[in-house]
């Protein structure tokens, strides 16, 4: 045995290097040595690290990992490592039917396993597209050995006719553009095509971003390793610099519950309001921090991120896209001037690179000051999320800046109170009938209306459905009235800026007080006490419950996929962090 006597003993010993037992040792090691390792390296007593490989031809967002992956082996050996690469199960945010939501948790699973029954002394989590991010990181929190994540990077900007192109909110901009004859079926898909110009993942502020750059605010990569652009060579570089430092990780035996602590969290929390993260992070974080047992629930992100406000100016929000966010200094810049005022809850917390976040980002300067806002000159005031609670549901979050004045005075009651708002609810049973009917000019929808939609929960549509926002009826388009309030027990994509509440839990098919709701009900939501409500007696609302029950419960989808019956029957609601409910307790 050539264990380094500073070093804690390898998990990788008990398969590779165990004399007590040959014939387990043998039968270890034997299929190892057939891609041309030596059986003097695998008993070297050097760390095994694993590289968990999300790039595929289906996860296109994350593909250019496969190259990257090239450097990060170069790392690994350079260090005194030997590098174990393995597939992890694929997720594709546009193209998976019904939905990637759905395979996060799959992800999550598949990775526990071979992280906990192979023998891997640390690992490489390459992450990048949406739910890639999350999954890697809950299941290096279940399995807690040493992890460093790798972002793939975000792509190039997109451009067309001289303007930026973000994927995603384009896709918005398109969309209209197409009903109102501006552009035909090509021109609508070349406008859209323009905003993915190279490898790498959504270059808007959506979730992509959102968790790449919340994965280094945790301090779980390489500092200012997450905006760098999936083609520029920085991104090779630190491919390289995350294979080397793994490897002395595995000997200083840093492992994620050493980094992602209660006060890792709370500066991502702020670090979102700051980036103007997406509503998809509280389900994320909320779900990482359970499989660390780290408490954590959307009231910690109304208390600790509704006042910090929006620094990034990038699309949806603002104006720029990923290149311009990695120019302006990315996370480090961000982080850095929320030190300059006080704002980083916890300086101290550590990081991958064994030193303070505080110690990696002090200093750092804005370098675009168009594109990265000075905390004094902010994009807007109080960014973060407000957590509603009340007899439609337990929590639902809500980003209140993006509220404008015309819409305020729409659903105010009383001018003398201008957070209180209330309308008539026009209730949808899911995208399909969204679809179907929002033009029927039976349900009368006005401006004063709410737009409601249920069964799209972690339950109802398995995984979940981005469907929550949605858009008023023509009639009213014409109009001028771009806008309704939209809520509902689905989720919302990243890269869409309009004013929702959603992530609504328990959703209605858990039997939460939105399958209680019927269309033409009284709405109210007051955003000074943090509550929404439907306007009827608690005698009525009992009345309904028990009708419902005795009806057989709140109807839903049958299941598509083995899969989807599993998941549905133990998955925990959205502001529990959708994780899988037996899961948790393996720590
Ligand atoms: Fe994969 Fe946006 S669709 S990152
Ligand atoms: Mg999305």
């Amino acid at each position: 045995m050539t264990t380094s006597t500073k070093a804690p003993r390898l998990r990788s010993t008990a398969w590779f290097d165990n004399p007590d037992n040959p014939g387990m040792t043998a039968l270890y090691i034997e299929r190892y040595l057939n891609f041309g390792l030596t059986r003097e390296e695998l008993q070297s007593g050097k760390p095994i690290i694993g590289i968990a490989q999300t790039g595929s031809d289906l996860s296109p967002c994350n593909r250019h990992h496969l190259e990257l992956a090239k450097r990060v082996r170069e790392g690994i050996r350079e260090a005194g490592g030997i590098c174990f690469e393995f597939p992890v199960h694929p997720i594709q945010e546009t193209g998976k039917r019904p939905g990637a939501a759905l395979d996060r948790n799959l992800a999550y699973l598949g990775l526990v396993e071979l992280l906990y029954g192979y023998p891997i002394d640390g690992v490489v989590l390459t992450i990048g597209c949406d739910k890639t991010t999350p999954a890697c990181l809950m299941a290096a929190a279940t399995v807690n050995i040493p992890a460093i994540a790798l972002s793939v990077g975000p792509m190039l900007n997109g451009w067309h006719k001289g303007e930026r192109t973000g994927s995603g909110t384009i896709v918005w901009k398109a969309r209209q553009m197409l009903a109102a004859g501006e552009i035909d079926y090509n021109g609508f898909m070349d406008l859209v095509a323009s905003s993915a110009p190279s490898v790498g993942y959504c270059n808007t502020m959506g979730t992509a971003t959102t968790m790449n750059s919340l994965a280094e605010a945790l301090g779980m990569q390489l500092p200012g390793s997450a905006a760098i652009p999936a083609p520029y060579r920085e991104r090779g570089q630190v491919a390289y610099e995350t294979g080397r430092r793994i490897v002395d990780m595995v000997w200083e035996d840093l492992k994620p519950s050493d980094i992602m602590t209660r006060e890792a969290f709370e500066n991502a929390i702020v670090v979102n309001s700051a980036i103007g993260g997406s509503t998809n992070a509280p389900i994320h974080l909320n779900a990482i921090a359970a499989h660390l047992g780290v408490s954590l629930d959307n009231d910690d992100w109304q208390e600790i991120g509704l006042d910090i406000p929006l620094l990034v100016n990038l699309q949806p929000a603002g104006a720029y896209l990923g290149e311009d966010y990695h120019h302006a200094g990315g996370v480090p810049a961000v982080v850095a001037e929320l030190m300059r005022h006080g704002k980083l809850p916890h300086p101290g917390a550590r990081t991958v690179n064994g030193q303070s976040i505080g110690d990696n980002c002090a200093g750092r300067e804005i370098e675009l000051p168009d594109v990265i806002k000075s905390y004094d000159a902010p994009m807007k005031e109080r960014a973060g999320f407000l957590n509603l609670k009340g007899n439609l549901f337990d929590s639902a979050i809500m980003k209140t800046s993006v509220i404008s004045e015309e819409f305020r005075n729409r659903y105010l009651i009383n001018p003398d109170d201008p957070e209180a708002f209330e309308g008539r609810a026009i209730v949808f049973e899911g995208p399909e009938d969204y679809h179907d009917n929002i033009d029927n000019p039976d349900l009368g929808i006005d401006e004063h209306c709410m737009l409601f939609i249920r069964g799209t929960g972690p339950i109802g549509y398995p995984g979940g459905a981005e469907v929550v926002n949605m858009q008023p009826p023509a009639a009213l388009i014409k109009r001028g009235i771009t806008s309704l309030p939209c809520i509902g027990d689905g989720r919302q994509s990243g890269t869409s800026g309009s004013p929702s509440i959603l992530n609504a839990s328990p959703e209605a098919a858990a039997m939460g007080g939105l399958a209680l709701l019927k269309t033409g009900d009284r709405v109210r939501i007051d955003l000074r006490k943090g509550t929404a409500n439907i306007l009827i007696s608690d005698e009525e609302l009992a009345q309904r419950r028990s009708d419902l029950e005795a009806a057989g419960g709140f109807a839903y989808a049958p299941h598509q996929t083995p899969w989807q019956e599993i998941q549905r029957a133990i998955v925990d609601q959205f502001d529990k962090g959708m994780v899988l409910k037996p899961a948790v307790k393996y720590q």
